[in-house]
């Protein structure tokens, strides 16, 4: 469900948060709540999420003083959409996180009164400085975000910080871009994303033209604060039938990045429910981005995809795992949404890009549990059972060779009806796995191999580590499901299959 049919299904944006709402940050809630929080045992063990509430993308993630900053866009006021903040989490390494106050809240009566939106974290000398959209409600014939339920003016909004843990944020009390390019008929104008180039900053902006397409607004500036704008670095067609939400159509490009990646450049945006990426040639002179080579960051439930260096200089992407259930019982759970495990990318000699999650997530792991090369497949996948839906399993299918796999769970009444995951792969079809129904390309390496992370109420597949797939699954209790393959394919073709418990990173789902 996107987030206008949210809306549409009942809910309204919070009109005047203010002071009190932003100093409650991720506290209150209904007496009672927490303890349920911590016992659902579909909250995540070892995914970042806040402590109870709503939240969406990613938004500056920072490395500044030895730590990992994160933020997101989050709802103090419940498990919905609305309301705008930006939520505040700190990591040593990108795996065990520790909430931190929020660190963004509307101002009433400034540029974002109404929400402050995507953006990113840069760093500039002594201090970090945020880009981020800010809105305000206005009649839709002066709106830049118009959705079918929302008319918002979109600003670009400037904050800073010399504070060593990113608390304390001093927001500059007019945009810094007030409005598009003269003379656009823009389909929103949002999610900032600046790099430093040479002596200079240029920033990328999210945006479109009705019936056209999307494309991302490329601006230039010495100071972060006067900017100047050059023309789209890119674009895209569109449906070209228009639609009550240009992000539906293609219209519309959320939360643009365009990064250097393995000699070449990589842009990512998010349209359509999906993230897509683009490789190609970032012309410096003309400033002009040539893609050569597409595809999508991840092919299930993903979205707003937001990227940083880390501090060995890996490109680690995050990205917003969604509910897939119904408004009602996400909002009656008291949570919603997740962030993805930090995912290293990387360029490959044919300019798509390799996905694997990051070297530290591996410390999680408990005592590894391994196939034993010509057993019974069938009863090597049953000893190979993850017990409450928390852990880690490879496996690796023979080059060449067809197969159908399923993922499966079991709760104490019994085993699921639905399996959690489909896999099938038949070498006729061409280099790609169906998952779900979807293809996954499956390029690179020796045979199949399926990654997976299983946490609670989400898969996260990387295909051949190079494609990716996330899923949420649901069930009832207040058991977690004992989760394990079950293949149906010749002997031989399962060719390893590795399962490690994951430890978690709270004692409490991060409830606390
Ligand atoms: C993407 C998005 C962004 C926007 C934010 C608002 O999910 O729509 O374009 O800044 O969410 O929460």
């Amino acid at each position: 469900m996107n987030r206008r049919e949210l809306l549409k299904a009942g809910m309204v944006l919070a009109a005047g948060p203010g002071v009190a709402k932003a100093l409650r940050g991720l506290d209150g809630g209904p007496p009672g709540l927490e303890t349920r929080l911590a016992g659902d045992p579909r909250r995540p063990q070892f995914h970042l999420l806040p402590k109870r509430n709503w939240m969406n993308d990613p938004n500056g993630p920072v490395y500044w003083r030895g730590k990992y900053h994160m933020f997101f866009q989050y709802n103090p006021d419940g498990a919905y959409w609305g309301d705008m903040h930006w939520g505040h989490a700190v990591s040593p390494d990108m795996v065990y996180w520790k909430h931190l106050p929020v660190a963004l809240a509307p101002t009433p009566g400034g540029p974002d009164a109404q929400g402050c939106f995507s953006g990113t974290a840069v760093i500039d000398g002594d201090e970090v400085a945020v880009l981020y959209t800010g809105v305000v409600s206005v009649p839709e014939a002066v709106a830049t975000l118009r959705d079918g339920v929302h008319s918002f003016r979109e600003t670009q909004c400037l904050a800073t910080s010399d504070d060593p843990e990113l608390k304390v944020w001093r927001k500059r009390a007019q945009p810094v871009i007030a409005a598009p390019p003269k003379g656009m008929r823009e389909t929103g104008f949002r999610d900032p994303s600046p790099w430093r180039q040479g002596d200079e900053w240029y920033m990328t902006v999210g945006s479109g033209v009705p019936r056209e397409g999307g494309a991302v607004l490329l601006y230039r500036s010495k100071d972060l604060k006067h900017w100047e704008y050059l023309h789209p670095v890119a674009s895209g067609a569109g449906e070209g039938k228009g639609g009550a939400n240009p992000v539906d159509t293609g219209d519309m490009w959320e939360c643009p990045e365009l990064f250097p990646l393995g000699g070449k450049h990589v842009l990512i945006y998010s349209a359509r429910g999906h993230v897509h990426w683009q490789s190609g040639v970032l012309d410096e002179r003309t400033m002009l981005f040539h893609a050569e080579r597409y595809g999508e960051l991840d092919y299930g439930t993903y979205y707003a995809a937001k990227t940083q260096v880390d501090a060995k200089g890996n490109r680690i992407v995050w990205g917003w795992i969604n509910e897939t259930r119904p408004l009602a019982e996400y909002k009656a759970a008291g949570w919603a949404g997740m962030m993805s495990l930090p995912r290293v990318l990387t360029l490959r000699a044919d300019g798509s890009l390799g996905i694997a999650a990051l070297g530290t997530v591996r410390e999680l792991r408990g005592d590894e549990r391994r196939l034993i090369p010509g057993a019974d497949a069938e009863a090597e996948c049953r000893r190979l059972t993850i017990e409450a839906a928390t852990g880690e399993m490879v496996a690796s299918f023979a080059s060449g060779k067809a197969f159908a796999a399923e993922l499966v769970g079991r709760l104490p009444s019994g085993e699921m009806a639905e399996p959690i995951m489909t896999l099938s792969y038949d070498p006729a079809d061409g280099n790609a796995v169906t998952v779900d129904g979807v293809r996954v390309p499956a390029t690179g390496g020796d045979g199949i191999e399926a990654h997976l992370y299983i946490d609670g109420s989400v898969v996260e597949l990387i295909v051949n580590r190079s494609a990716a797939y996330t899923k949420r699954f649901y069930y009832a209790g207040n058991e977690a499901p004992a989760v394990r393959l079950r293949v149906k394919a010749p002997a031989g073709t399962l060719r390893d299959l590795r399962v490690w418990p994951v430890k978690p990173i709270s004692a409490d789902r991060l409830t606390t």
